[in-house]
């Protein structure tokens, strides 16, 4: 694929995260956030690592930047750390956590990049979950003083909002299975916490508007759902994981309406939230990595599907097929189902991981993420030509990072990161990427 194969305004960018990069988790006033606890409790992480340095980027953003510009980006999406700038959930602000993406986003304009800025993106205050955490519906009003906070200092300047990252990740691998912090388990016990975290998008949508916002969106992680087998049993189980995985987290906030196949496990009084929930949005954001596969589940199971693993695919070393084309699969169903009031989309991530290690002379040969990344540019494209409004791609992510409970052993940059030296070392990858948006692809 070539640049020229997109539209000239088409926003090229990269995304991270505040968690998976900054370290510094004791400076300057932040306060714990669920997932220092959840490192911190035995068996939770692949090798017992933590995020305490992770790529200290908190000290190195301004040679980070430097990578961000020589690529040649047009925008970056990181995520402001709730816990830097509330170490409580709410008020008392923490002065100094706030200074530090005052000046990210400084430098960012400085450097022509728009600032995207996720506000969150898992890191609940701890505080906040000892309170409850997205179990509590007051979590969400939390969040909304949090965002005004955020947008008071910075609307000024930000491009493009993301209230929430994933929520579907954090209700059903953080509350459902437990996989995430805060490590509950409570099966569909864990919807409730969707529902909070899409009135705290709705609350913070109001408190974005108020504060001047530019735009406001999602990143909502979807997959197109394959029932693996033909029986009607193995279509159904796929319904239910469609409505469990996609539809309960693009209907509220799209269309103002939960899967009728999950109202039994909703709270009480779900549905006086979704007027606040279903605000206008100026963007729909998409992470894409895999599709899922389903089957009717086997017999004892808990769970009214089975999870088989999708064959016939090459594999990252993070155990995900390699489906491009499951990413138009997805976005045409999605413009088909939601119909012309779906807002623009942008892929707020797409990305894949490797092992990456350099040779023995310092190169990093990763051919596999620049055909990864090609081939879903390819299926990018297919889509936008099947009548899908799409205006931008960000790549997960810009440097290696903290994979939540698989620690560092997938790494997912464009840049390598040595975490004994923290030496970054632009892998081909990202040669690659800069050659394409400098038109040299
Ligand atoms: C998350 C990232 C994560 C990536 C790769 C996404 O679901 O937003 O935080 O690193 O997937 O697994």
């Amino acid at each position: 694929m070539r640049r020229a194969d997109f539209p000239q305004d088409f926003l090229w960018g990269v995304s991270t995260s505040a968690f998976q990069i900054e370290g510094a988790v004791r400076e300057d006033g932040r306060g714990p956030s669920v997932w220092d606890t959840f490192c911190a409790t035995p068996g939770k992480i692949a090798d017992g690592a933590n995020a305490d340095i992770a790529c200290d980027h908190y000290h190195r953003w301004e040679s980070d930047l430097e990578l961000l510009s020589g690529l040649g980006a047009g925008a970056y999406r990181f995520s402001v750390a709730w816990p830097r700038v509330c170490p409580q959930g709410a008020a008392p602000v923490n002065a100094a956590g706030l200074d530090f993406y005052d000046r990210l986003v400084d430098r960012l304009c400085a450097a022509g990049i728009e600032p995207v800025c996720t506000l969150y993106h898992w890191d609940t205050p701890q505080p906040l979950e000892d309170a409850g955490g997205w179990l509590n519906r007051e979590t969400a009003y939390r969040f909304a003083e949090y965002a005004a906070v955020v947008g008071a200092r910075l609307a000024d300047r930000v491009g493009k909002w993301i209230p929430l990252n994933e929520p579907m990740v954090e209700t059903l691998y953080g509350y459902a299975t437990g996989e995430y912090a805060p490590g509950r388990t409570l099966l569909f016990g864990a919807l409730p916490a969707a529902c909070h975290q899409h009135l705290a998008h709705g609350l913070a949508v109001g408190a974005l508007r108020a504060a001047g916002a530019r735009a406001v969106g999602t990143a909502n992680n979807h997959s197109p759902i394959w029932a693996l087998g033909d029986s009607p049993a193995d279509h159904a189980a796929a319904g239910v994981l469609d409505a469990l995985i996609n539809r309960l987290f693009s209907d509220p906030v799209l269309l103002g309406s939960y899967p009728e196949e999950l109202l039994p496990y909703l709270p009480e009084g779900y549905a006086e939230d979704l007027p606040v929930i279903a605000a206008p949005l100026d963007f729909y954001g998409v992470n894409y990595y895999e599709p899922q596969g389903a089957a009717a589940p086997s017999p004892g199971s808990p769970l009214p599907f089975d999870l088989p693993p999708i064959e016939g695919y090459p594999r990252t070393n993070n155990d995900s097929p390699i489906v491009p084309d499951g990413l138009r699969e997805f976005l045409v169903a999605l413009r088909e189902r939601v119909g012309p009031t779906l807002p623009p989309v942008y892929l707020t991530e797409n990305g894949c991981s490797g092992v990456d290690e350099p040779d023995a002379d310092g190169r990093i040969a990763d051919e596999h993420r620049i055909a990864f990344l090609d081939a879903h540019l390819r299926a990018l494209r297919e889509a936008m030509d099947a009548g899908v409004d799409v205006r931008g791609y960000l790549v997960w992510s810009l440097l290696d990072n903290f994979e939540w409970s698989k620690g560092y052993a997938p790494r997912f940059g464009l840049v390598h990161v040595d975490y004994a030296s923290q030496r970054r070392t632009p892998k081909d990858s990202y040669h690659w990427l800069r050659g394409f948006l400098g038109g040299r692809e």
